[in-house]
């Protein structure tokens, strides 16, 4: 029998987890179906009730959904409860059980497909919103020697700063107020590229050897990694990777195998 699984957002269309899944599901063996659906916030819950009656056995969550998801479930795992946002669905008897792979999936991007030791290590999260959120936990995990987190305006890093606290030492800042600083790992977690745009930094900030990494992959990876290497990034890289590892773990939360990710991320470097 065909498993059904998709991915519900707004806009939806552009997503490459259908590819991702089937590129799992073909490595694996298995016969499912993951579709990308859109859906209108305020369709979300409805729709998550119709789906499963249709037979859908797991969710991906993306933009508008990930934190309204949360009061849609039926219990949370720590990733998600710490995150405050939901992007992958599991069907428990009691109901829906949420997850975050967001997180998890960057740090094994880093880690083991791009080599990258957080551990010891000055990092800068540029960005306070729902990737930044979403990325924190996993990163304070690894005992970096320091967790910049830095906005357009202090109140949402300072925000973040104080619910996440009790995971370890985050400095809360604005991009302008980094001056002087210097960082190993530049995580941009904007939504700029969207809009052709960097965040606006002060020069001097990649340390010897440092990597930028924007969580965006396209063309919305653009801007953020082309102003690094102009600005002494000596290696950057977009989120595809972060894309694939997040969809791995989402696989193996549905499936309970963990597909390889490297071919995968091949075959989509190569689309
Ligand atoms: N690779 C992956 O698997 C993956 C997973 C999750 C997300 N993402 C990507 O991560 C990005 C952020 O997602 P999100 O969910 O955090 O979005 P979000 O909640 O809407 O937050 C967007 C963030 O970007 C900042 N921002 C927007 N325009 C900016 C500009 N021109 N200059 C500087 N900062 C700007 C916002 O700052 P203000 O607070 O000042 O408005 C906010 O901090 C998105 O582009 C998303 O596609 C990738």
């Amino acid at each position: 029998m065909t498993s059904l699984y998709a991915v519900l957002g707004q806009p939806v269309a552009h997503s490459r987890s259908p590819r991702i899944h089937s590129l799992f599901a073909a490595q694996v063996g298995a016969q499912l179906r993951y579709e990308a659906i859109e859906v209108a916030p305020e369709r979300l819950a409805e729709t998550l009730t119709a789906l499963y009656a249709a037979g859908y056995a797991g969710f991906n969550l993306t933009l508008p959904h990930k934190t309204a998801a949360v009061a849609l479930c039926e219990s949370l795992g720590t990733r998600a409860e710490h995150a405050g946002a939901v992007n992958t669905l599991i069907r428990t008897p009691g109901g829906w059980r949420g997850d975050n792979t967001d997180g998890v999936g960057l740090v094994r991007d880093l880690r083991h497909n791009l080599g990258v030791a957080i551990a010891g290590r000055r990092v800068l999260v540029l960005g306070a919103g729902g990737a930044a959120r979403g990325i924190l936990e996993p990163l304070l995990a690894e005992r970096p020697q320091e967790l910049v987190l830095s906005g357009r305006n202090p109140w949402k890093p300072e925000e973040l700063a104080t619910a996440f606290k009790a995971l370890g030492n985050i400095r809360p800042c604005t991009h302008l107020a980094l001056k002087g600083d210097q960082f190993d790992l530049i995580v941009n977690a904007t939504s700029a590229g969207h809009h052709g745009q960097a965040p606006r930094l002060p020069p001097g900030l990649f340390a010897a050897g440092a990597l930028a990494y924007d969580l965006n992959y396209g063309k919305a990876a653009a801007p953020f990694l082309e102003w690094a290497r102009g600005a002494g990034a000596e290696r950057v890289a977009d989120g595809l990777g972060m894309l694939v590892e997040q969809a791995a773990e989402s696989f193996q939360l549905w499936r309970g195998v963990r597909p390889e990710t490297g071919p995968v991320l091949a075959a989509l470097r190569q689309d």
